[in-house]
């Protein structure tokens, strides 16, 4: 097993075992790529939450939040193209009767060409050591070259087969690239076929096709409908932002990766409304934030990038996503498009009513252009907890695992623990832990030696435990212990609240943006 796969699962397990994700309905043996969070999961979504939103609505006196209903008017599904083109090409091989995305089949064999470029540059690499130029390398050498080509024809083939929606040829493509089934290894596969990733229901007590509803499968066209709303009862002027976290819904053909592929999942989106062409100095401006925003959180620069789109989608007119470095490689964890005016007027269209702004300045009506910053909340979960996630082996022998979570973000800001389980040293631990609970959830342990205790809180990223002895019933003192570091300091019980504040509220992350 790969050592990123290692990590995926390790990661998985932990979450399970202390208590942050378990597989949904898990005594029914779960349902595919649904997921509960438990008591720590839900904290730490919980301020996941709070960060985006009081970077959006309260450091941006032009955004304004909104709740919009999982259910719309079905014709809104019609107006943002999702009934007709929200689509996955899936093949199914008829041996193994697996199913599958063909472009992702495609991509995967991509991939798998591309590392074998990755395996030449590491040999020339150790062969020429110091003197290796790798850009030369990938200019010249003639075997990486010849993958190259290999990797642009088969892009420029899978692109235009996908957007001229041609599914006969993606079913040629893999039979010439020779695709085989991951699992079984067949070459047995049917035709291509279209399949809407759109759940759907029905409103009321009659199952007619008249009534069928869509769960939403994003959160923006919440936003897009309630622009005039939001805008004249606001009295917001352009340029404004209107932001949204909630539960969206896709019938993922492959849903894997944890919670990184759901069926149901939650989005954090802001739709930025602009005066037209002034949209892609909104959009510079947009990727710059959002970066900085993902920066603050500490997990490391070199984990972030962007990834331009190079084939825009048709409403678009510059789109990118924010990839992060998961165990299982760099993958989108955020998208940020300027979906020009496409969706207000496509509303307009379908609805009838006017979706327009009406600039005093310019004394005239205008649909505005749209920049969108949509972030999956379960993937930055996983982000953090994966990176989070170390397994340290300490000075004498011992090991532990520690989640080195940002404390701003980590469920449980304290534990409180008597050193002793008698002599008073309860009844005092209670006391402090009573003084603090109205700022901070906190965790009273007093089973176990300490040493356990230290364990269990740094399994869930407690940032500090502070223990109380017989000393601290003399001078009002008690240790204070550091999870990233484990040291130890002696401090005064009044100090408390000011360290705890300093170091876990959000306004400290909030105020390197
Ligand atoms: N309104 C634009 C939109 O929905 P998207 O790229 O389809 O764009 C935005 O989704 C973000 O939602 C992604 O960057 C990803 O973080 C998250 N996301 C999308 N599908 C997901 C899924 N099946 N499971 C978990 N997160 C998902």
């Amino acid at each position: 097993m790969s050592q990123e796969n290692n990590l995926l699962k390790k990661v998985i397990s932990h979450a399970k075992e202390y208590g942050f994700v378990f597989p949904s309905s898990e005594i029914y043996d779960g349902l595919s790529a649904t997921y509960d969070y438990g008591q720590y999961g839900v904290e730490l979504k919980n301020h996941l939450k709070r960060y985006w939103w009081e970077a959006m609505v309260q450091l941006n006196p032009n955004i304004v939040g909104l709740d919009a209903a999982i259910f719309m008017h079905p014709t809104t599904w019609k107006a943002s193209g999702h009934t007709d083109a929200f689509n996955d090409p899936l093949i199914d091989n008829k041996d193994s009767k697996k199913r599958y995305r063909a472009d992702v089949l495609i991509e995967d064999h991509i991939a798998k060409i591309e590392g074998k470029i990755n395996k030449e540059v590491e040999k020339a690499s150790k062969r020429f050591g110091d003197d290796f130029d790798k850009t030369q390398f990938l200019a010249t050498n003639p075997r990486v070259l010849q993958n190259q080509e290999k990797i642009t024809k088969i892009n420029e083939r899978l692109k235009s087969s996908l957007s001229s929606g041609e599914l006969t040829d993606l079913k040629l493509l893999i039979e010439e690239l020779g695709i085989a089934d991951p699992v079984s290894g067949s070459k047995n596969w049917t035709e291509v076929r279209q399949f809407n990733l759109m759940f759907s229901t029905e409103l009321g007590s009659v199952a007619d096709e008249s009534n069928k509803i869509y769960l939403r499968p994003e959160t923006a066209q919440g936003i897009f409908v309630n622009f005039l709303n939001v805008q004249k009862t606001g009295r917001m002027r352009i340029p404004f932002g209107i932001a949204q976290i909630g539960k969206a819904f896709r019938n993922e053909i492959i849903a894997r990766q944890f919670i990184f592929r759901m069926r149901e999942f939650e989005q954090m989106e802001m739709q930025f409304f602009v005066k037209p062409g002034e949209e892609l100095q909104w959009y510079d401006q947009w990727k710059e934030k959002r970066m900085r925003w993902h920066q603050a959180l500490g997990l490391g620069e070199e984990n972030y990038r962007f990834h331009d789109h190079l084939n825009l989608a048709h409403y678009a007119n510059a789109a990118c996503d924010i990839e992060f470095q998961f165990p299982m490689g760099f993958k989108e964890l955020e998208g940020i498009h300027s979906r020009t005016d496409f969706d207000l007027k496509a509303h307009e269209q379908h609805s009838g009513k006017k979706l327009q702004f009406y600039d005093p300045q310019e004394e005239q009506s205008y649909v505005p252009f749209v920049i969108e910053t949509s972030i999956g909340l379960d993937r930055l979960f996983l982000a953090l907890l994966a990176t989070a996630y170390k397994e340290e082996t300490l000075e004498d022998g011992s090991n532990r695992t520690v989640l080195r979570l940002p404390a701003p973000l980590a469920p449980i800001k304290a534990a409180i623990l008597p050193l002793l389980n008698k002599d008073d040293l309860p009844e005092k631990a209670q006391s402090i832990l009573n003084d603090l609970r109205f700022d901070f959830l906190l965790q009273y342990d007093a089973k176990d030696a300490i040493g356990r205790r230290y364990r269990r809180q740094d399994a869930i990223g407690t940032p500090f435990c502070i223990t109380v002895d017989h000393q601290t019933l003399e001078d009002e003192t008690v240790t204070l212990r550091h999870r990233d570091s484990m040291k130890q300091d002696r401090v005064n019980i009044e100090t408390l609240k000011d360290t705890l504040t300093t170091h876990c509220s959000l306004s400290s992350l909030l105020r390197q943006l």
